[in-house]
């Protein structure tokens, strides 16, 4: 099995002090998990580029940036100058995404598609060779703090015997409701990294909270 990678969501971090926030896990973490959100793909509005740009000249953690937007190919380049290490993309608003695999290429970005829990596995499937990593959504997004919905396990099964029979070297990630009790679900399911927010930033102390998720997920054989 690959190693887990643990990727702190910041949506559920103190807005108020970002930079220490994220310095005070880093050294503790995989990559760093960046909502970037526009109202309208989603029913929620989080924040972009201005506060992405601050953070990289806060730490060099790997960010992984989860565009719940509309169009998100729009905001690549500005991305990229802002510090983005991996661009994802959700199918339900690219459902060919083989433009936007190109241009995250062209701009050195790592590129991810994201199935959200009522997309099926079938939509992404022609598509999986062009990305770094796909993300199986476990809580309808635009929110952090919702419950792990159980529902999506057969899909991460799906995704993990896709990229696993196709020899692909495809991160599985999954996002949403992931606690010390869900992830090691998505372990078994074939989940390689494992997104969470409030499981972490809204632990007294965070640190220990990631700790304690990489032992649950290591706990699965
Ligand atoms: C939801 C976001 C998630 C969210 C996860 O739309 O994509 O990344 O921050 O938060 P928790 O871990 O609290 O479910
Ligand atoms: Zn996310």
């Amino acid at each position: 099995m690959q190693p887990a990678r643990i990727a702190p969501s910041l949506l559920a971090a103190d807005f108020a002090r970002l930079g220490e926030e994220v310095q005070r896990i880093e050294d503790h973490i995989d990559m760093l998990h960046l909502d970037v959100m526009d109202g309208h793909f989603v029913p929620n509005i989080s924040f972009g580029m201005p506060v992405i740009a601050s953070l990289r000249a806060a730490t060099s953690a790997y960010f992984d940036c989860h565009l719940m937007t509309t169009n998100p190919d729009v905001y690549f380049e500005d991305l990229k100058e802002a510090g983005a290490d991996l661009v994802t993309v959700h199918i339900e608003v690219v459902p060919n995404p083989t433009k936007v695999a190109a241009q995250a290429q062209q701009l050195d970005l790592d590129f991810g598609l994201v199935l959200n829990p009522l997309t099926p596995f079938e939509g992404v499937e022609p598509f999986v060779e062009l990305a770094d990593l796909l993300l199986i959504m476990s809580v309808h997004p635009g929110f952090g703090g919702q419950s792990f919905m159980p529902e999506v396990l057969p899909k991460l099964e799906a995704a993990r015997k896709f990229v696993d029979s196709h020899g692909l070297p495809v991160d599985i990630q999954v996002d949403g409701g992931i606690t010390a009790e869900t992830a090691p679900l998505a372990r078994r399911a074939g989940a390689n990294v494992f997104v969470a927010g409030t499981a972490i930033f809204r632990d007294p102390d965070p640190v220990a909270a990631v700790n304690r998720l990489r032992t649950a997920i290591d706990s699965v054989e």
